[in-house]
């Protein structure tokens, strides 16, 4: 949540510090403002609102200078507002402080620092951080920022600057991500990695409690008490801007919906060998991953939804019992968990604060933790025993898409290695199973190679306030994500249903006109989804239902049918998300909305 960057070194500042927060915009746009120090001293310019209005401010009244850091702000304390925006400056306005994280003894802290003849201007915890470096400072800015990060609790990634020190800024972190680009003559410190891309590819990773002090030709990392790390963490950044950006779409969303065979087939490649499914990444021996008795699964969002599909394939396939829970639950809900458990983190982003916090409640109890993520290098990679990456590209867009459907690939490989190991699959029913995922990508490719159907669909219904979304089986999580999706982008209100429970509740909610969307593939509730449907059109809704090639008897119980390429039942997941993904950006589309920034959503939620 919120987005950093940090420019030391030959440029305009201003000018990599927009491009940065442009590409780091997805974190959050409640406001953004950047610090930059020029001859003229320390200047903070501040807006509230997307980037452009600060693009907007600084394209007026240019702010020179060579050193600078700025930030977009997802709000958790203080309401969006200038005053609350960042970056935040002490008393005197030689200390600018950019944040990301949560600080939770501010309270404390303000009344401490107010006590003291402390004048602070804002609602936010950040601003503490700004006086804490103003108390403690002697002249030496890093022993300041290490005394003030020591008060601190909660998470944070940190840049500050302060005009005695023109040319450094003091970076540290603790639960909240920070990378430094190391350029030749320049450095850019970031919240994430397309931020930093047009300038280099090496990127360092700073550590929980550690200091990170950039100059233009040099990065001295150490810990909280001054110790010199000797090698800090690095990473060649293998992907270029160019696959971050939207290379002809018209949005993130459709650029990476588009991406989504590619996204599948990539993160499929080289698991199966032999016979073999190929996963080392679990790092367990055969008889151990054989052992596993229970399989527990954490995640948020989207995320969630990947793992609730998970848990009917995995008890299928492997005839192993699993739980899924939301990781903000799961970690105060005292789970049960012991030697012969495996709890899966799914998490795009690796970053995301509950799933985090659910990792280690995890492993504090004795579970061997997979992480499956889509970012190299983040968070949850460290802190788990084993990681499945899913191979979809960086993901811009706020509403998750292709790292969706690669999660559920993870997943499928996942059930098919715990089922090969357990040898609760005949061995040509696992090679079936196999040869019928591969055709994945070629099966959504076929779905996006006709979308017009979608579009007109999609038109219908943009007036639409309220909406059902109903599934049996695999199908619910579906329902699940596609309501996700429409409430995310278009703001009409959607609710995911089992198709049979229904009638206990949901069906006082219909209305003359009302869209159900009713994921109806073929599978063994076909015929109790088709009562479903004829239960609510008999109440005057407008039925769209996700069926397979080749239904026609569906015609006859629906308004629209979005067709699906006939696959295994199990497998049908993946298939039936995408026209539910497409409707939803076509409807909110067509209502004007920003399907890439949707309102009060931030794509990695860093805070608990
Ligand atoms: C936010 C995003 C969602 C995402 C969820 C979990 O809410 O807006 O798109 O599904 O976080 O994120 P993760 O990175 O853990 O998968």
């Amino acid at each position: 949540m919120c987005g950093i960057v940090g420019y030391v070194g030959p440029r305009q500042a201003s000018d990599v510090l927009i491009g940065g927060l442009a590409r780091l915009e997805y974190r959050g746009y409640d406001s953004a403002g950047v610090a930059i120090i020029g001859e003229n001293g320390l200047d903070i310019v501040r807006r509230v609102g997307k980037l452009v209005n600060l693009t907007g401010a600084v394209a007026e009244t240019p702010v020179p200078g060579t050193i600078g850091i700025g930030h977009t702000r997802w709000a958790t304390h203080g309401r969006p507002s200038e005053e609350n925006a960042h970056p935040h400056a002490d008393c005197t306005g030689r200390v600018a402080v950019v944040h990301n994280g949560i600080i939770e003894n501010y309270v404390e802290l303000r009344e401490e620092l107010a006590a003291t003849g402390h004048m602070l201007r804002s609602e936010t915890d950040t601003e503490t951080i700004a006086h804490l470096i103003e108390s403690y400072y002697d002249g030496d800015l890093v022993a300041a920022v290490s005394s003030a990060i020591k008060r601190l609790d909660g998470s944070y990634a940190l840049a500050v600057m302060h005009l005695d020190h023109p040319g450094m800024m003091v970076a540290a972190r603790k639960d909240s991500p920070l990378i430094i680009g190391i350029g030749e003559g320049e450095n850019v410190v970031a919240s994430d990695i397309p931020a930093v891309l047009e300038y280099t590819r090496e990127v360092l990773i700073l550590n929980d409690d550690q200091i990170a002090t950039v100059s233009g030709d040099a990065v001295r990392v150490t810990t909280l008490d001054g110790h010199e790390v000797g090698a800090p963490e690095m990473l060649h950044v293998e992907w270029d801007l160019e696959a971050a950006e939207k290379g002809g779409f018209e949005d993130f969303m459709l650029k990476e919906i588009f991406e989504q065979p590619k996204a599948i087939r990539e993160t499929l490649r080289g698991r199966m060998c032999e016979g073999e499914i190929q996963l080392s990444e679990l790092d367990m021996a055969p008889e151990q991953v054989a052992r596993i008795g229970r399989v527990y699964i954490i995640a948020c969002g989207t995320s969630f939804h990947a793992g609730m599909i998970s848990k009917t394939i995995i008890e299928q396939w492997a005839r192993v019992p699993v739980e899924v829970e939301v990781s903000s639950e799961f970690r105060y809900s005292d789970p049960i968990i012991d030697d012969d458990t495996l709890v899966v983190a799914i998490t795009q982003s690796g970053e995301t604060a509950d799933t985090l916090a659910g990792v280690r409640e995890a492993r504090d109890r004795g579970a061997k933790v997979i992480a499956i993520t889509n970012v190299v290098g983040s968070r949850v990679t460290r802190e788990s025993d084993g990681v499945i990456y899913t191979h979809a590209g960086p993901e811009i867009g706020v509403a998750a898409t292709k790292t969706f459907t690669a999660q559920i690939a993870a997943l499928y490989v996942l059930a098919l290695k715990l089922a090969q190991a357990k040898g609760a699959l005949p061995q040509e029913r696992i090679e079936h199973l196999w040869s019928e995922l591969s055709r994945m990508p070629e099966i959504v490719e076929t779905i996006l190679e006709d979308i017009d159907g979608l579009k007109e669909c999609g038109a219908r219904y943009v007036g639409a306030s309220s909406s059902l979304f109903l599934g049996r089986g695999i199908g619910v999580p579906v329902a699940m994500e596609g309501a996700l999706k429409l409430k995310e982008i278009s703001y009409i209100h959607a609710e995911a249903y089992p198709a049979g429970e229904m009638k206990h509740g949901p069906i006082a909610l219909i209305t003359e006109g009302m869209p159900i969307v009713v994921v109806a593939t073929q599978g063994h509730t076909y015929e109790k989804v088709v009562s479903n449907i004829q239960e609510v059109r008999a109440r005057g809704a407008q039925v769209i239902a996700v069926a397979t090639h080749g239904d026609d008897e569906i015609h006859r119980h629906a308004e629209h049918i979005l067709y699906v390429p006939a696959t295994a039942e199990s497998l049908s997941a993946i298939p039936a998300t995408i026209p539910l993904q497409l409707l939803s950006y076509y409807i909110a589309k067509a209502r004007g909305c920003n399907v890439d920034q949707p309102r009060n959503l931030a794509k990695s939620v860093t805070v608990e």
